[in-house]
């Protein structure tokens, strides 16, 4: 058994996500994290709102709201929509939380003791119209990498880099369009993380087998160019953390909070505080997670993100753990994605184009989202969301495939031998010859989990239950009840323990969807199929069972046609 950390991207306080957001961690992340519990290994699944700077204020503002009132209302309705997800965090915190305020001023300060922390005066964009500084964030403009037109202060959402707002080509205000920006003298605290490149390097040199997506975004920025810049990790805002420790301001920096994204990450290590103070633990029950001198030296930590996020996480946050001089747990894996595209298009909160993740659980059970996300999930390449493709791959894997099966092996039972397992008969070649094909498979699908190739496991667990249906289509005891209805009973039996197979290997997928099959089949055994015989073999005969409602519901063109002109744009 082995203890496993698992963090997703935080995602942003502002607003609802969509579900090329979901895809991209939470959702792959708590597929990782249902299969290491079921499986039997000790889960510290770990996400958290990530609740400061720019966005935050402008979305507060835009709601007419007090920020730490917004930030409190949306953490819920954020928090709420996760449930309806099946998200299995151990805690979802808030990166606004006290333990993420303490944690990062002990950062800081400790990066200061190190000659890692320099005040320097620094240049900074002052807009005349608005008539104040602009942070990063306020300000778009060309980026000077690739040229895409509305890069932002902080960084290129098409080429990924990092940028000041003094880099970017015609910069203006997003707040008022207006160009009469200025540059002014202010100061701010600077972390050296060009002292630290050749201990970084070195670390990601040392990391075995991580994906290529992530190692090459990492030492792009390592030794592109200048290689790795020294970063500002203050900003002018009301909203954040304050830039003081033990209550005592650092001097000159009176007024300012820390960069959003030198808080965040820390609350992974602080969300893992609350979780602890949720269940009245002390602090060895978190900091054996994050601490190598407490008991993390055995953990295996494993990081969820999309692509855009990697170089906050390969080096940024690296610098912040190893620069501390503290003995930190270190990620060991990175898994990160690429982008879902919507019809032809991006997904666009502020024209609302693509589905949100309120309107998808409107509309459908999280299941059915769940299972076309994670079987479609921007791996190797940006995958695209079609209504079509939807459709199809509901109706196909969820309804035809597996939901068939189980309502028809159930209600055939019920019709011939009641609402209980039958009795009777013995299984023969063609039983032995399904085990043989089902474990061969399953131990793909194992293999694939375990090293988080989401699309595959996804397409060797549709195999399965393939491989389920043709098994009953070439049995049909339905046809062998009439001239050997012991056959036809033990065929069933063997069926109905496929059924709870299929729940306990799919409940990483489509969690509610096994629930519910387990309770109909009154069963709570939940253990891994280690010897896929005796797990066919775990319903004795006699075990009562009910037959479920309709698991998966068609999805109709009509439907299909409704929704594709109702998220089209423009909410
Ligand atoms: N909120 C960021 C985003 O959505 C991700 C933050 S991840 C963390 O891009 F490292 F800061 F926690
Ligand atoms: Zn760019």
């Amino acid at each position: 058994m082995a203890r496993i950390l698992i963090t997703s991207a935080l995602p942003y306080i502002n607003g609802i996500k969509h579900l090329g957001n979901l895809v991209g961690s939470q959702l792959p992340a708590d597929l990782y994290a249902r299969y290491m519990r079921v499986r039997g290994h000790e889960v510290m699944f770990i996400c958290a709102t990530d609740e400061h700077g720019t966005p935050a204020e402008i979305a507060a503002a835009k709601a007419g709201q007090p920020v730490a009132e917004y930030c409190a209302e949306m953490y819920g309705v954020q928090a709420e929509l996760a449930r309806g997800f099946g998200l299995s965090f151990d805690h979802f915190g808030r990166s606004s939380s006290a333990r993420n305020h303490a944690l990062t001023q002990h950062f800081a300060k400790r990066l200061g003791e190190a000659g890692l922390i320099e005040q320097v005066s620094e240049k900074q964009v002052y807009s005349h119209t608005d008539g104040r500084f602009l942070p990063d964030r306020y300000i778009e403009g060309t980026c000077p990498n690739c040229g895409y037109e509305r890069a932002r202060g902080d960084q290129c959402e098409n080429c990924t880099m990092q940028l000041t707002p003094l880099e970017l080509i015609e910069p203006r205000s997003t707040i008022s369009g207006a160009t009469d920006l200025e540059v002014r003298e202010t100061h701010h605290l600077h972390l050296r993380q060009s002292k630290l490149r050749d201990t970084l390097d070195q670390w990601i040199d040392s990391q075995r087998g991580w994906p290529v997506l992530t190692t090459s975004i990492a030492k792009k920025w390592l030794h592109d160019g200048d290689g790795l810049q020294d970063r500002g990790i203050t900003r002018d805002l009301d909203w954040g953390v304050r830039v003081q420790f033990d209550g005592a301001p650092w001097g000159g920096m009176e007024g300012k909070v820390f960069y959003v994204w030198f808080d965040a990450p820390i609350e992974y290590i602080a969300a893992t505080a609350e979780w602890a103070d949720a269940h009245s633990k002390d602090e060895a029950a978190w900091r054996r997670w994050w601490r190598t001198d407490e008991g993390a030296e055995d953990v295996r930590y494993v990081q969820f993100m999309g692509k855009d996020n990697v170089p906050f996480h390969t080096l940024s946050f690296p610098a912040t753990l190893i620069g501390s001089g503290e003995p930190w747990k270190m990620v060991d894996y990175i898994k990160s994605f690429n982008y879902l595209n919507y019809d032809g298009g991006q997904f666009s909160t502020s024209l609302g184009r693509g589905v949100f993740m309120d309107q998808a659980l409107e509309i459908l059970p999280g299941d059915y989202w769940r299972w076309w996300l994670l079987s479609h999930a921007p791996e190797n390449s940006d995958a695209e969301f079609t209504w079509e493709n939807f459709q199809a791959s509901v109706n196909k894997d969820l309804a035809d495939v597996l939901g068939n099966l189980v309502s028809r092996v159930t209600k055939f039972c019920r019709s011939k031998f009641g609402e209980a397992v039958p009795e009777g008969g013995a299984t023969g070649p063609r039983e032995a010859q399904l085990v043989e094909n089902i474990t061969r498979r399953l131990r793909a699908y194992e293999t694939h989990m375990e090293a988080m190739e989401v699309r595959k496991s996804a397409t060797e667990l549709r195999a399965l239950w393939v491989l389920g249906n043709e098994y009953l289509q070439e049995a049909a005891p339905w046809s062998s009840f009439k001239t050997d209805p012991e056959q036809a009973a033990a065929q069933i039996r063997l069926a109905l323990n496929l059924i709870r197979f299929y729940a306990v290997i799919s409940q990483p997928f489509i969690p509610a969807a096994s629930a519910r099959i387990m309770a109909d089949l009154g069963c709570d055994d939940w253990s891994w199929p280690e010897d896929v015989a005796a797990a066919l073999a775990l319903l004795p005969a006699g075990h009562g069972f009910t037959v479920p409602e309709v698991l998966f519901a068609k999805i109709s063109d009509d439907q299909r046609l409704d929704w594709e002109s109702r998220f089209a744009g423009s909410r």
